[in-house]
């Protein structure tokens, strides 16, 4: 079965999540678009990325992906979210690093910083990076403890 991740963004990131939604969806993934349905320029990215982070956080899913202008705020929201590590990653070196050493689960993308190109790169790179464990797992288990 393919794996469902929910996607969300704000006016800023509205473009960037289109794509990244075709992407997953071309990659085999089942993306749920919790929205914006329509470019809003007076929507708030809490809104957006809420649904998601609750989504990851409960478990009803294993990964989310945001978008939204600096990737900053959506983090906010994100990882306020017990058993949510939410990365900003503006390059595919870190979002490696951040599924190698921090088993990040929902993916920030910078919309206003990364071109689309980029932002599938990191995407891949994200989607494709296993969690390293071994020295890790400790550091990981410590966030929520
Ligand atoms: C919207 O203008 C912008 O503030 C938002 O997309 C995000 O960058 C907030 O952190």
């Amino acid at each position: 079965m393919a794996e469902r991740i929910y996607v969300g963004a704000d006016h800023a990131g509205f473009q960037l999540k289109g794509q990244l939604v075709d992407e997953l969806k071309r990659l085999g993934y089942d993306p749920v678009d919790v929205g914006p349905e329509a470019m809003d320029p007076a929507d708030d990215f809490p809104d957006y990325g809420r649904p998601v982070a609750e989504a990851v956080s409960t478990g009803k899913v294993r990964r989310g992906v945001l978008t939204c202008g600096t990737g900053l705020g959506m983090a906010y929201v994100a990882n306020r979210f017990p058993r949510v590590r939410a990365a900003v990653a503006w390059s595919p070196e870190i979002a490696e690093l951040a599924r190698k050493h921090n088993d990040a689960n929902v993916l920030v993308l910078p919309a206003r910083f990364v071109s689309e190109e980029e932002g599938l790169e990191i995407l891949h790179k994200w989607l494709d990076t296993g969690f390293e464990g071994g020295r890790h797992e400790r550091r990981v288990a410590k966030i929520d403890s």
